[in-house]
């Protein structure tokens, strides 16, 4: 049995303004700065999905690509790209989306449309800097 991890890369540019409603006005001035100014700003995310299986002995692959491609699009992209994600989402009506939680917002999105067990891990780069993985613990 041999385990292979594959991956699928994609682009969308989003605003956001990171607030928490759990904190006061002023602990998100103090925390997010210039991140918490109420009009927002943008960034061009970078998502990796990682996929993680076995190779089908049969086809040689673990899953099709194209396949993780259309689903990516469909289920993240197409509502993530070009929107103001505070505003436009549920995902993040009651979430503040930061770099983490639109990580796992991207997880719970994708997770119900592969096959089980098959999503290893989100890899979102906020910026060329910053980079949040998560594997759906
Ligand atoms: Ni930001």
């Amino acid at each position: 049995m041999s385990i292979v991890y594959l991956s699928r890369r994609a682009t969308f540019s989003a605003s956001h303004r990171l607030h928490s409603r759990e904190m006061s006005d002023e602990e998100n001035r103090e925390l997010f700065g210039k991140c918490n100014h109420p009009n927002g700003h943008g960034h061009n995310y970078t998502v990796e999905v990682i996929v993680r299986g076995e190779v089908d002995p049969r086809s040689g692959i673990v899953m099709n690509l194209a396949d993780l491609k259309s689903i990516l699009q469909d289920a993240v992209l197409d509502d993530f790209d070009h929107r103001n994600l505070n505003v436009d989402l549920p995902d993040f009506e009651d979430v503040n989306p930061t770099a983490e939680n639109i990580a796992i917002a991207i997880w719970r999105r994708l997770e119900p449309c592969l096959p089980d067990g098959l999503l290893h891990e989100i890899r979102l780069h906020e910026t060329e800097n910053n980079l949040v993985i998560y594997r759906g613990e």
